[in-house]
């Protein structure tokens, strides 16, 4: 008998029933946390499961045909994440971006985003709502998920050599197939899009300049991402972060670039506009210039748990609430409390003894 991986789910990380405080703040209202951040974005992992299995995210070795994803029980319903979204939007939340895993993957996925798009902010605003998605399954997709209401959508793509994405997707996937997603996305209208390039040093570092070139023009904005020590699995090395100052430095040379203001406090992404006006890139540089000062993001795993920091090594969970009968006074009370207690910023504090704390996977949490 093959040996059976123990899943993530359950026992893997630590988890925490939240507290429902009894002096429970106000139900609505903006929240800041111990260190002055507001709650501005919520970043809702719909699945677990990727048909990817990019080596820096979910490698084989671990995320094998053995290994035991959530079941389906486990997994939020959509009425649930809709519940809770109106609750963090009531506390001042005006982004929400679905993730995974590959979020295209859950079924019905264009039913959830029509009642997430339906809802508004307190002063009438409908959310920025998005979606990160490796783009294989968007050439079907992307107008449905027009359609059903969404804004705009990120691709990821790490090369656009077909040796070296292959490898880096390690289920032999052809890039064209991401390009095509692309292409359906920008027909479909779900623009500004954002493509994401994960940088390994020996890895995909050549493809910098090509990934550039191939874009600029295009009105899409690639960000290129410094390789991160998220998870326990990746095998994350420092010597294979290539700094972002590096990156701009080589496409500076071919693609001259002058600097960009924000374009709102704590934006993740350094912004880069090419001196003869063909576009913009970004660079996301949370390992050599982290940003956890104005870090205003919280994220809903899978199965309802909240995680205050990409990070963290635990969770609080929210699905216990909603299925223990609470009412949302006291879901809001719990979110209160908790962002209230928040510290984290683990990007600032990343030293060796972190690098090697056991923390949540990105396919468990999302991007
Ligand atoms: P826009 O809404 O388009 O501005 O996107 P965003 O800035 O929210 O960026 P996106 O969600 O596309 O994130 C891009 C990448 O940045 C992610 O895949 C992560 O690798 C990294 N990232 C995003 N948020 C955080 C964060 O809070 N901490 C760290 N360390 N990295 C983050
Ligand atoms: N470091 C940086 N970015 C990562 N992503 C996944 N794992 C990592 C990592 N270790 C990015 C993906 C995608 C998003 C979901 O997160 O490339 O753009
Ligand atoms: Fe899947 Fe995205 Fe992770 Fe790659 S980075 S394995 S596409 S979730
Ligand atoms: Fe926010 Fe944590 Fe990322 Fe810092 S490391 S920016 S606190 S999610």
């Amino acid at each position: 008998m093959t040996e059976r991986i123990i899943p993530i789910a359950d026992n893997r990380y630590q988890q925490q029933i939240p507290h429902v405080p009894a002096d429970a703040p106000a139900p609505s209202g903006l929240l800041t946390d111990r260190r002055g951040r507001r709650l501005h974005d919520l970043r809702i992992s719909v699945t677990d499961r990727c048909n990817f299995r990019c080596t820096y995210c979910m490698p084989k070795s671990v995320f094998s045909k053995d290994y035991a994803f959530l079941p389906h029980a486990s997994l939020l319903s959509f009425e649930e994440i809709e519940r809770l979204v109106r609750v963090f939007v009531a506390h001042g939340v005006e982004k929400v971006r679905l993730t995974g895993g590959e979020p295209l993957l859950r079924k019905n996925i264009e039913r959830l985003i029509e009642m997430l798009a339906s809802l508004k902010t307190p002063a009438g605003e409908p959310l920025d709502l998005t979606l990160t998605t490796n783009g294989s399954l968007l050439g079907r997709k992307a107008r449905a998920l027009r359609d059903a209401g969404l804004k705009r959508v990120t691709i990821s793509l790490d090369a656009l050599d077909e040796t070296t994405f292959r490898r880096m997707n390690d289920v032999d996937f052809p890039v064209d197939d991401v390009l095509a997603g692309i292409a359906a996305a920008e027909r479909a209208g779900l623009a500004p899009l954002k493509i994401n390039m994960v940088v390994q040093r020996g890895v995909n570092d050549q493809e910098i300049v090509p990934m550039a070139r191939h874009f600029r023009g295009s009105g899409h904005i690639v960000r290129f991402i410094e390789f991160m020590d998220v998870g326990a699995s990746n095998g994350w090395r420092m010597d294979d972060v290539l700094p972002s100052a590096e990156v701009v430095r080589r496409i500076h040379e071919h693609h001259p670039l002058v600097s960009l203001q924000p374009n709102y406090p704590g934006e993740v992404a350094e912004r880069w506009a090419y001196a003869d006006g063909s576009g913009e890139i970004g660079a996301i540089s949370s390992v050599t210039q982290p940003f956890c000062g104005d870090c205003s993001r919280a994220r809903l795993s899978t199965e309802g748990r909240l995680y205050t920091c990409l990070f963290a090594t635990g969770g609080h969970d929210l699905r216990a609430l909603l299925r223990g009968g609470h009412d949302d006074a006291a879901l809001s009370a719990a979110i209160g409390h908790l962002w209230g207690q928040r510290e984290d910023r683990y990007s600032e504090q990343r030293s060796r003894e972190t690098a090697g704390l056991r923390k949540i996977e990105m396919s468990y949490i999302g991007g």
